[in-house]
């Protein structure tokens, strides 16, 4: 059984996340998704409008989706790996090089982003007033 992960905050849930689960999930047998928590999106400075809980759980209703775990610090991703026998590390392209210190526990994939889609483009559209609401 292949054990895959991939981390990120899964604010205002949307079809370029979808497409990553989807296939984040084709690589293996079983998908972990780590969820930044609210107090790690405070370091972050990052704002969110679902709070960690609403977040955590439409990413555990996503039917590729097996585990979902918090995400609450940047130095976890070693420990994850090891503790959950991950086979499978895998994030999307904006991330490219920045982990591939995982390669000596885990292989370290980067998948295309979806185009034209992301949380933020959504709040800025919303608040830009382009018509959506
Ligand atoms: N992702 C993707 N395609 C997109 C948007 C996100 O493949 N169009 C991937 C990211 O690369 C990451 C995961 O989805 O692996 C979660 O990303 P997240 O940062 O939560 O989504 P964004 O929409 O990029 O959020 P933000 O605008 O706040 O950075």
């Amino acid at each position: 059984m292949k054990t895959v992960i991939t981390y990120g905050t899964y604010d205002l849930f949307h079809y370029g996340h979808l497409c990553l689960l989807k296939r984040a999930k084709a690589l293996g047998d079983y998908l972990i998704v780590a969820v930044s928590t609210d107090e790690f999106n405070e370091i972050k400075h990052k704002k969110c409008v679902y709070p960690y809980e609403e977040r955590a759980a439409i990413v555990k209703a996503i039917k590729y989706v097996d585990e979902v775990i918090p995400e609450s610090s940047w130095d976890q991703k070693v420990s994850d790996v090891l503790d959950h026998h991950v086979d499978i590390f895998v994030m999307g392209d904006d991330w490219r090089g920045d982990f591939d210190f995982l390669g000596e526990h885990c292989e370290v994939v980067y998948l295309p982003r979806t185009p034209d889609i992301s949380s933020t483009e959504i709040k800025d559209d919303i608040r830009g007033g382009k018509g959506i609401i």
